[in-house]
């Protein structure tokens, strides 16, 4: 931590959690046992980003296309992540944090959806850090849904289609006030972005590992913020 430049720390870290199921497969375990795993590194990254006192994560915790997986894994996924909000509601209180969802929560199931309000509401107030998840997330499809919003403003005389532009589109994403990620990790050795945050991240800087998910810890988040620091952002402008 102490390579690290306090003033050039992301304000928003996004990160695809990839690689439960191949982790779980080189130690000879079910897939489950890998989102299992996965839950503890969720744990870490959580605890290091309020340490760091960088004030947005989100995390891609289940993807619209992840309904396509087995009924008995969806399942485990919606349980560990109920256990999650149980275990971790206190400790969220107590660090200032507060949660957040984004996607399309009404296809969760319902004792998932409980918990979650009862977590969002719960901890509604606290300022220090916002953690989001995705969960139902599709990038294409929230821009579809913030299309619909906007095309209903116009119907009802909200506003004038001459009046649409980048501002009003962003005050109708799922979470208007989200900033866009300075800084999007993927794990596990994939180099794509797979329908995550398409809107926010134009100019996210990326930082792609071959670490599975349940192996990504401390040492490693610390290493990919030390690398954005590097990083020289320009947003299209041009420095002499
Ligand atoms: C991708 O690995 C991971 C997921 C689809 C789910 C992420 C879930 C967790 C980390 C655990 C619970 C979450 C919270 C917020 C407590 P994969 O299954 O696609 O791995 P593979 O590509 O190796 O098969």
């Amino acid at each position: 931590m102490a390579d690290l430049k306090e003033e050039k720390l992301p304000t928003h870290v996004a990160i695809i959690m990839d690689g439960n199921g191949r982790w779980a497969k080189q130690h000879g375990l079910r897939r489950v046992k890998g989102h299992e795993k996965g839950a503890d590194s969720v744990r870490e990254v959580v605890k290091v980003t309020r340490e760091l006192g960088i004030p947005w994560l989100t995390l891609y915790a289940f993807s619209e296309e992840n309904w396509k997986r087995p009924e008995y894994e969806i399942n485990t996924l919606m349980k560990l992540l109920e256990q999650f909000l149980k275990k971790e509601l206190h400790e969220m209180c107590d660090k200032g944090i507060r949660l957040r969802c984004i996607g399309r929560i009404y296809k969760l199931p319902a004792s998932t959806r409980r918990m979650l309000d009862k977590a969002i509401q719960q901890t509604s107030n606290n300022r220090d850090m916002t953690l989001t998840l995705a969960l139902s997330y599709g990038g294409r499809q929230e821009i579809l849904d913030t299309v619909k919003r906007v095309v209903r403003l116009v119907e009802t005389g909200k506003c004038r289609s001459e009046e649409i532009d980048e501002n009003l589109f962003c005050q109708n994403l799922y979470l208007p006030d989200l900033p866009d990620p300075d800084l999007l990790i993927r794990t596990s050795g994939e180099y794509r972005i797979s329908n995550f945050l398409l809107w926010q991240s134009a100019y996210t800087e990326f930082y792609f590992t071959p670490t599975l998910w349940p192996d990504f810890g401390r040492e490693e988040y610390l290493a990919a913020i030390a690398e954005f620091q590097k990083r020289e952002r320009r947003f299209g402008a041009a420095f002499d």
